[in-house]
This record gives C-alpha cells, structure tokens and sequence, in this order.
C-alpha cells in the first residue's frame, strides 16, 4: 500500500509514526521542510524518517491512501498535493474537526474516495518540533471499504482505528463539544471558567442551539448530550485548554468556520433559530480575521 501523510503536524506526525510502525513508509508532504518527524510517547521519543517534501511537483502519485492533516484554514493552501496524489483509486482520510469534510475536500481530491474521521485525541507541537501525544491515538472512521482501507493500514499500531455505522451522529457530538469549546478562545480562559454558573448557562444554551441543528441535519443524538459535555468540562483539569484557544494565543487563523460558523449556517437552511451561535461565530469570526 503506497501512503502519504499532507500536513505532517500535531494529528499528522502521530499517523506518520503508527503507519511506520506498521511497516509502512508514508511519504511526508509540508509547508516547513524537516529530515524527520519526532513524536513524544510517555518518555519515549520515536523519530520518523521524512523528508518532509514541501514542493508538490516532487510528489509521486498517485498514491493508495492520503491521509489529510492540515487545519481547515489550511486547505486552499494545500490543494496543489491532493491533485498530485490522488486518482480515482485512491481513499482521503481527513483528519480535522468539523461535519464537513467530504464537501469540502472532494472538489479537490481528483474523484477519489473522501472518508471523514473524528480524532479523539490530544497532541500538542513542542517548541523543537516534538510533538507530544497526550492520550491514547484514537479514530473512528465510517464502516466500508474506504474504512476498512484506513484501518488496516493502522492495525496493530500505537493509533487504533474504529469503524463505525453511527458515524454522523458520533462526528456531530464531537461538534458540539468543539462549538463549546471556542467560548475559551473568546475570553481566553481555560477549562476552568465552565464552573462559573453564568458560563454553564450559556454553555448550556448554545449547546441546545447545537443540539437542534445536528438532530436537523440527521443526528441521532439525546436530550442529556448538552449536560453530558457541559459536566465533562467542569471536571477536566482547569488548565486544559482546546486547540482554537492555543490557536487564537499564537495568532494563528483560528478554524471559527468549520466548529463553529458551520452551526449557524446549517441552522439558516433548517429555519432554525440560533442567536447564540450567531453571535458566538461572529466574535469567533472577528478574532481570527479582522480587521482591526
Ligand atoms: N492537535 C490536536 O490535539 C487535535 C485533536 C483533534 C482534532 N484536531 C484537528 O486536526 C486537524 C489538524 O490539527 P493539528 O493540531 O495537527 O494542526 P498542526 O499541528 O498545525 O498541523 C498542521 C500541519 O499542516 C502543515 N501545513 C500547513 N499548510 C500546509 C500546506 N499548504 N501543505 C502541506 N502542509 C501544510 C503545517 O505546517 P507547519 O509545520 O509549517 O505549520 C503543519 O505541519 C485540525 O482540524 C484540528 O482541529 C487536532
């Protein structure tokens, strides 16, 4: 199985490592040219063997399966790899936040095959470049050939694969807990301010905003998901804090659109009601983007 990994970052670096640990040698394509990649496990460094290629004339293609890692905000940016590694054969793992994954990849993927995927877990870019994995590698991935493609390529490795019939509803309550999680971007707080009963408020009201919008769009999902992920934040470490967050203290572009704007968005079309998102993405928007 030829693979590639476009966007060898914090989600893109532990794939690289399990693909490797399989025996398959991904081929590394980026914006920042590296020898290699290095990932943290517990005490354990293990380096993986790039380069990472950064002009997309040099990729060879096309290729069995792409595994796609960059941000959101990133994709325009990375179109020119998807047209030089992807044909009708070959399968897109997206591996970002959001419901959209197939709608927006697909113009760009040369007919192949696009398979959304939720990433449960935390990884972090260390200031050398490190990246550091805070938690079991975990995806799910939707049940078919596509998935079961993704799935072995990963068996038996430090990242496990679940195939899954209920995808749409498990990426929705992912969702909802990103669409939370962008309020600590707007006041610049960590996990802890969910325990402010005014916060839990609002949380709570947003997250039924949310919670309408995924049941119009085909969730399957219950009346406790927006007490279910409110308590889970109240009982995380208060310092933990969500990537949009490390994203808005680095001045990066922020990915408001896909976690957050998307909500609204999907409302209008639904005739749906959702001042608080409105107002959430707008701030959001304005954050990333500007001006001023
Ligand atoms: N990190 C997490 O814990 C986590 C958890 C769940 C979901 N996610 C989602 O996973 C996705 C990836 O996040 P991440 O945290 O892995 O981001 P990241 O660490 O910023 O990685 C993105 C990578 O893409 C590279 N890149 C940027 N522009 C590119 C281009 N034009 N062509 C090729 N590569 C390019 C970046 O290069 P540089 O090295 O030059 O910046 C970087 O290596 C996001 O949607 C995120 O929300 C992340």
């Amino acid at each position: 199985m030829t693979v590639a990994v476009v966007g060898p970052g914090a989600i893109g670096t532990v794939v690289a490592a399990a693909l490797r640990e399989r025996g398959l040698a991904p081929s590394l394509h980026g914006r920042t040219a590296r020898e290699h990649l290095e990932l943290i496990v517990d005490d354990e460094r293990i380096q993986v063997p790039g380069p990472v290629r950064t002009d997309p004339q040099q990729a060879q293609g096309p290729v069995d399966l792409v595994f796609l890692a960059v941000k959101a905000t990133q994709i325009a940016d990375a179109a020119p790899w998807l047209a030089a590694l992807c044909g009708a054969e070959t399968v897109v793992c997206v591996l970002q936040n959001g419901v959209e994954q197939v709608a927006s990849i697909e113009p760009l993927a040369q007919g192949a095959d696009v398979l959304p995927a939720v990433v449960w877990f935390p990884a972090q870019r260390q200031e050398d470049g490190a990246v550091w994995l805070r938690g079991q590698a975990r995806l799910t991935v939707p049940d078919g050939d596509a998935g079961r493609r993704v799935a072995d390529a990963l068996r038996d490795t430090l990242c496990s694969v679940e195939l899954s019939d209920a995808f749409a509803s498990l990426a929705w309550r992912k969702l909802l807990q990103n669409a939370v999680a962008g309020l600590m971007a707007l006041t610049g707080r960590r996990s802890g301010m969910f325990r402010r009963p005014d916060i839990a408020e609002l949380s709570l009201a947003y997250l039924r905003e949310c919670l309408a919008v995924a049941r119009a769009e085909g969730a399957v999902l219950d009346d406790a998901v927006p007490d279910e992920i409110l308590a889970a934040f109240q009982t995380y470490p208060e310092d933990l804090g969500t990537s949009i967050l490390a994203d808005r203290d680095a001045g990066r572009p922020l990915e408001w659109d896909i976690r957050n704007g998307v909500i609204s968005r999907l409302a209008r079309t639904h005739g749906i009601p959702t001042p608080i998102s409105d107002a959430v993405a707008a701030l959001l928007a304005a954050t990333s983007d500007g001006p001023g």
